[in-house]
């Protein structure tokens, strides 16, 4: 309800009560009991309030049934965050996404109050443009406008169906460049953002609301050893995030599905850090890629007033971490080498173990070589430079011609 209460407000809301009901079921018909539906429609006189949300999902028809009840609007949970979700969209392809999930959401829900569509569906440059006059004989508004949605739906789905195919493009650019991907997942204000910021040093917008990333944000990142790597931000996750909302962002979350290395951000001094951290593995499981190495930020340390690194520990343990956890402050940049350098440790146990003599006319491989792999030992030979190192398994190829078994003595 806390939870529930933060969206609100993010959403602009102004929370003015809350009240709950224990129930082994739900009731079909108005989902909660008739004697707490009664309730509510009486705080009304005293609160003054303008709209109802529930925590949990609620078919089309029980939020009509309570609507024709308490004579207020009804929200549920879904509706509320997807409302979140629009306000916070940035990109062409996260507005698309949000606008697919909200018309979807709504089309079920359509009631006949909704007459001013025909104008908001034909707006934004869709194929539903130009309605005036599309009503064919006999029909009603209400069924004119499931007809408009149902094509602006049809429309929506079109362009994600683009943005799929270039990022696709995109994607195997990246593959072929062999530059590894570390993906920033994380619940939801656990600080993804403020952390992509402070690795790469780039202003990528952050807000003290929930979900003010929504949409991949990626940076190019240099290692300590001069290996390149692309972080990459992205949406963050809910508890009980609806499922048409996975399904929407599917081509934002497919990033993850992409990365080498996901980077668990946390934060470690929330309350309900535990919960959170269920629900991004479980969220993570959900996409299929709880397999993936996942290296864990423990975010947020300097809001820990004296604590130290043993008592983190006990705290990673009790929350059920594993061992692979770094503690930083994206704010002010405590741990951040410590971080780097576990991010390299991680990405170079996928690498592949290479040792080769790369004549002096093929300079371009040497210096691909310190982009993108790790460089254990260089010498410079009559023939050209030996080098003992990892590359990523793409770039192999490239070295094949060169390739030795020589060992390098230091
Ligand atoms: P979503 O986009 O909603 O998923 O959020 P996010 O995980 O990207 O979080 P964001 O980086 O926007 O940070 C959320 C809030 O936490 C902001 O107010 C940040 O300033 C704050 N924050 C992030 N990192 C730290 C930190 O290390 N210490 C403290 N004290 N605050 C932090």
């Amino acid at each position: 309800m806390q939870e529930l209460a933060l969206l609100a407000d993010t959403a602009g809301l102004e929370v003015v009560g809350s009240t709950y009901q224990r129930l082994k079921h739900p009731f079909p018909r108005q989902y909660i009991g008739p004697g707490k539906v009664e309730e509510i429609a009486a705080l009304r006189a005293e609160l003054r309030y303008d709209l109802v949300v529930f925590d949990d999902e609620l078919t089309p028809g029980q939020a009509r049934n309570i609507e024709d009840a308490i004579q207020a609007r009804v929200l549920d949970r879904t509706g509320l965050i997807l409302d979140i979700f629009a306000r916070h969209a940035h990109t062409h392809e996260g507005r698309v996404q949000v606008e697919l999930a909200q018309y979807r959401y709504l089309l079920p829900r359509l009631r006949r109050q909704w007459t001013h569509l025909e104008r908001q569906a034909g707006g934004g440059g869709g194929s539903a443009g130009g309605v005036v006059g599309l009503r064919g004989p006999g029909e009603t508004q209400l069924e004119v406008d499931r007809r408009l949605i149902a094509r602006r739906i049809q429309w929506l789905e079109q362009q994600i169906e683009d943005v799929h195919r270039h990022r696709e493009v995109y994607r195997e650019r990246r593959r072929r460049s062999g530059l590894p991907v570390v993906a920033i997942v994380g619940y939801t204000n656990a600080g993804k953002s403020t952390l992509l910021n402070a690795l790469s040093g780039a202003s990528v917008r952050t807000e003290d609301r929930l979900f003010a990333t929504l949409d991949p944000t990626t940076r190019q990142v240099e290692l300590a050893g001069g290996q390149q790597m692309l972080l990459t931000d992205t949406v963050g996750f809910i508890q009980k995030l609806p499922t048409q909302l996975v399904a929407a962002f599917r081509a934002t979350l497919e990033e993850i599905r992409e990365a080498d290395l996901l980077l668990h951000v946390l934060d470690i001094t929330h309350p309900n850090a535990a919960q959170q951290t269920q629900t991004v593995l479980d969220t993570l499981r959900d996409l299929e890629v709880g397999n993936r190495p996942i290296l864990t930020v423990l975010n947020k340390v300097d809001l820990m007033q004296g604590v130290d690194e043993a008592e983190v520990g006990r705290i990673a343990e009790a929350l059920g971490l594993p061992d692979d956890y770094v503690a930083v402050s994206a704010r002010n940049g405590w741990g951040l080498d410590a971080l780097l350098a576990h991010i390299e440790r991680a990405l170079r146990v996928q690498m592949a173990p290479i040792a080769a003599l790369i004549p002096y006319r093929r300079n371009d491989l040497v210096t691909l070589w310190h982009q993108r792999g790790m460089i254990d030992e260089e010498r410079y030979e009559a023939e050209g430079t030996m080098i003992v190192g990892r590359v990523p398994a793409t770039l192999v190829r490239r070295f094949e011609p060169f390739l030795t078994t020589a060992r390098v003595v230091t």
